[in-house]
């Protein structure tokens, strides 16, 4: 089973995919941490432990992480960091009984740090919300690189964002940090982008086969991602009316079925210093582009192998 730890910002697709990776066989999750993002951090890491909870995984350690972005005081654009950033898609606490669990004493950072210090083996992370706790471990210890054999990153945007034009949250939330994270010299960087995302959409008739399943995380995804469907329709995203991308999912989808999306190899940069345009993921697609390829960018992706997917794993 691949090993692996999940770093979310919980979030109704960051509960799917950490259903989907706590469940997969083929899946061995480690720990799960948290990090301000889709709501603030108590937020984040209380939405975590209620999904562990709900699929019967309280047995999942959590580690709250970064309560806000490492180099600036708000959100760009924003003088003080705000709370309950994307409340409207995901609600400040997502609609699952109240956690009996609790999240452990350790911070995300120590985890990472110390896990990934003592691996004998390579790990797999996959970061799914803003990558402040990713870039505080390098920043303390730029060599961890070594010691992941691929990060697998929710975020950016090549054709257009959501947060703004240009920027996809994740990226945008902590600009300095991605841009850190982009540049940091892991062995394999794979990007899933909104690109990608916004193209394996999942439907309701897709819903209600996860809620005929019978089991808890059937019913909590089917219930999760038709309130993303309601959410998408009512304008706040892209204009499907019967189905919504379920961006987190695609990356733990990925590890075990890497052919759900198609990548290129490319030069990606963030901006950190524009007000127009910040946050933004430049990806260098020239046939003569410069600059060394650093990420492996998901370009499309197969919305069928997705349901597929979920529904095995949550049957
Ligand atoms: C990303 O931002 C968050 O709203 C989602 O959880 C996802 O990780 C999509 O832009
Ligand atoms: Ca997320």
């Amino acid at each position: 089973a691949r090993r692996l730890i999940l770093d979310v910002d919980t979030g109704t697709d960051d509960a799917v995919a950490i259903m989907h990776a706590a469940l997969h066989p083929d899946l061995e999750l480690l720990g799960v941490t948290t990090v301000s993002g889709n709501v603030g951090l108590a937020n984040t890491t209380d939405n975590t432990l209620r999904v562990l909870d709900v699929i019967g995984r309280s047995d999942m350690p959590v580690y709250a992480g970064l309560a806000h972005p490492i180099a600036r005081r708000g959100f760009p654009g924003q003088k003080h960091y705000e709370r309950d950033t994307a409340r409207d898609m995901h609600g400040t606490s997502l609609p699952l009984p109240e956690a009996r669990s609790q999240a452990q004493d350790v911070t995300a950072v120590e985890y990472l740090l110390e896990t990934l210090r003592s691996a004998t083996e390579q790990l797999t992370l996959v970061p799914v919300g803003p990558l402040s706790n990713i870039a505080t471990v390098l920043a303390i210890d730029p060599s961890l690189v070594d010691a992941v054999d691929e990060l697998v990153v929710m975020g950016g945007a090549h054709a257009h964002g959501n947060v703004t034009a240009s920027a996809e949250f994740n990226i945008w939330a902590d600009p300095e940090a991605a841009a850190m994270v982009f540049s940091a010299g892991f062995e394999r960087l794979t990007l899933v982008p909104l690109d990608a995302t916004h193209q394996a959409l999942v439907t309701r008739a897709n819903c209600a086969a996860m809620a005929a399943l019978g089991t808890p995380a059937g019913a909590a995804a089917a219930d999760l991602i038709t309130r993303r469907i309601d959410a998408y329709s009512a304008g706040s995203g892209i204009s499907a009316t019967d189905a919504a991308p379920v961006h987190d999912a695609v990356c733990t989808a990925y590890l075990v079925r890497p052919d759900i999306v198609s990548t290129q190899h490319v030069h990606v940069t963030v901006d950190t210093e524009s007000t127009l345009t910040v946050g933004r993921t430049v990806m260098d697609t020239r046939p003569n582009a410069t600059g060394t390829p650093n990420a492996h960018v998901a370009f499309s992706a197969h919305a069928a192998t997705l349901v597929a997917e979920l529904t095995n794993t949550f049957s």
